[in-house]
């Protein structure tokens, strides 16, 4: 199984609550209040791994390998819910346990292979962020959080890249689903990172955009499925600009 190998490798890598934080070296007086107020956000939007948890030992009740992987992945999502709320305490921001049960988010079930490819450019993006908070973390403790962070959410990512290509090997013909939906994955990131995000909708990716986005795929496809044939771009019919465009 790849539980198996993948506990090995996140016990290895893994940090250690107690031992590794210095919560008594927060130097509170170098954040601000939006500094503040990102990290709460941070440390509340955690708690989506409650809900996806419930979706993954759900929608793949039989797959009793990717359930056990699952216990350690959301183990970890908590531990970095549960660092950030130390940190606030420390602040004298305590997160109030009263108003976590509201947090929960219900989005509705997706396809078990459409949550996993969810999943794996979620903890990318997680991953990047957390990476640019902790090069810009004006206080060295939050700093070192950040990073280990980071670093979890990169492990996460590959460990669910190693699940989804495995669902891919089994079942081929999810291949261009999993590209579409991440083809709109990273165009709905890239359009929230955008200046002009918000203003008349979603904007639209001009023509050089999509031949940027036909690489990401075909790197994508490379991932997924190494022995697939479909990375020439005339063959990716499904991510072509018009189709795509209609996602
Ligand atoms: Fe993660």
């Amino acid at each position: 199984m790849l539980y198996d190998q993948l506990f090995v490798s996140m016990e290895r890598a893994r940090w250690n609550l107690s031992r590794d934080i210095d919560f008594e070296a927060i130097e509170p007086a170098k954040l601000t209040r939006q500094w503040i107020l990102d990290v709460r956000e941070v440390c509340l939007a955690q708690l989506a791994a409650l809900r996806a948890t419930e979706m993954f030992l759900g929608g793949f009740r039989a797959d009793i390998d990717f359930c056990s992987f699952v216990s350690v992945w959301f183990y970890e999502e908590m531990e970095h819910h549960l660092v950030l709320r130390r940190y606030l305490e420390h602040l004298g921001e305590a997160v109030e346990e009263t108003e976590l049960p509201r947090l929960r988010v219900s989005a509705d079930d997706a396809p078990a292979i459409d949550a996993l490819t969810l999943r794996f450019f979620g903890e990318q993006r997680l991953s990047q962020r957390y990476a640019a908070l902790a090069a810009t973390a004006p206080e060295r403790v939050l700093g070192r959080i950040f990073t280990l962070l980071a670093a979890g959410e990169a492990r996460h990512a590959a460990a669910y890249a190693t699940y989804l290509r495995r669902a891919v090997e089994r079942n081929p013909a999810a291949l261009p689903g999993v590209l579409r939906l991440g083809l709109w994955t990273m165009r709905g990131a890239d359009d929230a990172a955008s200046p002009a995000a918000g203003v008349g909708g979603a904007s639209r990716a001009q023509p050089r955009e999509d031949r940027h986005y036909i690489r990401r795929m075909q790197g994508l496809c490379r991932l997924l499925a190494p022995d697939s044939t479909m990375v020439a771009e005339d063959e990716l019919p499904a991510l072509r600009p018009a189709a795509a465009g209609a996602l």
